[in-house]
């Protein structure tokens, strides 16, 4: 009888889901469920979205867009078509059929996991849950999140995992500005609690997802997503690590990756840079390296790779303080343009950027002049450790004239709507963290190059 009764809820949810009869709901209307929620509604699939913050809410609500990735005119269409609705009331949720939760996964002062905003929302679903409810978590945190901290919260309400209810674990693998890798066509892996959990996660995200690749548990998802973050963390820290030793010995650190990626097999090109930035991959590894401690285990990798990557912004101060030191002019008046404030090319995300970073560190070496031009990050908060100093607002506009005015001037985020030629031409002297002057022509004796040396 109790099979017959498992069988009926999860075989009921397939159905639903394949004939697009469910409404999704989607936890966090940020990066990553904004995008999500859109996506569903554009298929017309009923979404309710939640978040705890009001103004998002207002915003949608007045049709206004604040996810750069996504088209305004999607976000309005599904509004005014009322396929997607948005509230702060969890109980709506009750509503729904699927609940993705997409909310932040930060680290505390101390960099240890702060999973804080995964289990406030799971307590908010679980006050309106009900029978055939699937949930899906696709916040980035460390092995056994979903079963050790949601499940017991859900479970206490009495309705049964895998039987009455379903869970899983499905990694978000958005880049932000990819022109090319969408939700759509970017495989995606899923696990689920049960076999049933999972085969629920695998169908609904195949109304969205062109390929759902289904993984044994829960545990394997959340690690493949650790895995992918680190991979990419200690594989830049590799080349930041060989930028700094090519600077000593002369050799053009960015000519040899892309030599060295002319071998068809068993190598991929990396480049170094100012630092790393966002919300994934300077903070994901850290998750693992805490969860390792508890094991009595070091991470080695994940620690040295965060060493060099946070040490970069350190480097770019010095590159920018001798650039200074030659000239005939003092640290304390020393004008400094930093281009690009967002933690990478063509976003508006400033979250952990490592260019924020340097301009800190040389406000703190008493370098107060700087100046920013960044299309897409209209003003900063520089900070001196956790207390605010003072704010500044991106120049207008960097034409001959003002860049001019500058003794230094610091590619720190190599947007593409940037005229180098014009940076080159009219600049004193260019840091460029970026190798982001390489396409342009003749004379460039004014750049300063992140590991060529010279
Ligand atoms: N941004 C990316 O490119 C990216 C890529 C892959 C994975 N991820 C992961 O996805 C998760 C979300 O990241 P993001 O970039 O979308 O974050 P975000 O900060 O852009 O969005 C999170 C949203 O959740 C809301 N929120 C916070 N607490 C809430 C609660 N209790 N209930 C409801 N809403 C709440 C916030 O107001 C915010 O709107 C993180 O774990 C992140 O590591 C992000």
């Amino acid at each position: 009888m109790a099979s017959r009764t498992k069988q009926t809820i999860a075989s009921q949810l397939i159905e639903n889901i394949n004939t697009k009869n469910i409404t999704i709901g989607v936890v966090g209307l940020g990066y990553v469920g904004l995008p999500l929620a859109v996506e569903f509604a554009r298929k017309g699939i009923r979404t309710i979205g939640f978040d705890v913050d009001a103004s998002k809410i207002t915003s949608l609500q007045k049709g206004k867009n604040y996810i750069q990735d996504i088209k305004d005119e999607h976000v309005r269409e599904v509004w005014k078509n009322k396929t997607f609705t948005a509230t702060t009331d969890f109980s709506e949720s009750g509503q729904c059929d699927i609940i993705y939760i997409c909310v932040p996964t930060p680290f505390t002062d101390n960099k240890d996991p702060d999973i804080s905003y995964i289990v406030e929302s799971a307590k908010a679903v679980a006050a309106s849950m009900r029978k055939g409810q699937l949930i899906i978590l696709k916040s980035t945190t460390f092995p056994g999140t979903t079963r050790k901290y949601v499940k017991p919260i859900t479970d206490a309400t009495k309705l049964v995992c895998g039987k009455d209810y379903f869970l899983a674990f499905s990694p978000e693998r958005i880049d932000p500005g990819n022109k090319t890798w969408h939700t759509g066509n970017t495989p995606i892996v899923v696990g689920g609690i049960s076999p049933d959990c999972t085969r629920l996660a695998v169908a609904v995200n195949e109304l969205i997802i062109e390929k759902v690749i289904p993984v044994s548990t829960p545990e394997v998802a959340e690690m493949e997503k650790l895995l992918e973050n680190i991979f990419r963390s200690v594989n830049i820290a590799l080349v930041n690590e060989l930028a700094q030793l090519c600077d000593r010995i002369g050799v053009n650190i960015w000519e040899v990756v892309e030599s060295a990626a002319t071998k068809p097999f068993g190598f991929m090109p990396f480049f170094p840079g100012p630092g790393i930035g966002g919300h994934c991959i300077l903070i994901d590894p850290y998750y693992l390296s805490w969860m390792a401690r508890e094991f009595d285990f070091v991470t080695n990798f994940i620690e040295l790779a965060a060493e060099v990557n946070e040490s970069m912004p350190f480097y770019v101060r010095s590159m920018i303080e001798r650039e200074i030191a030659k000239q005939p002019v003092t640290m304390q008046k020393a004008k400094v343009l930093m281009l690009g404030m967002a933690f990478k090319k063509d976003v508006d995300d400033l979250r952990h950027s490592p260019a924020l970073k340097v301009a800190e560190l040389l406000d703190d070496d008493g370098i107060t002049n700087i100046s920013y031009f960044d299309p897409f990050i209209p003003s900063v908060e520089l900070h001196h450790g956790k207390s605010k100093k003072r704010m500044l607002k991106s120049i207008k506009s960097i034409d001959a004239a003002s860049l001019k005015k500058y003794d230094v001037v610091c590619i720190t985020t190599d947007h593409s709507s940037f005229d180098y030629a014009s940076i080159v031409k009219n600049s004193k002297v260019v840091v460029d963290t970026r190798n982001a002057c390489k396409k342009v022509k003749g004379a460039k004796k004014n750049v300063v190059l992140l590991g060529d040396g010279k």
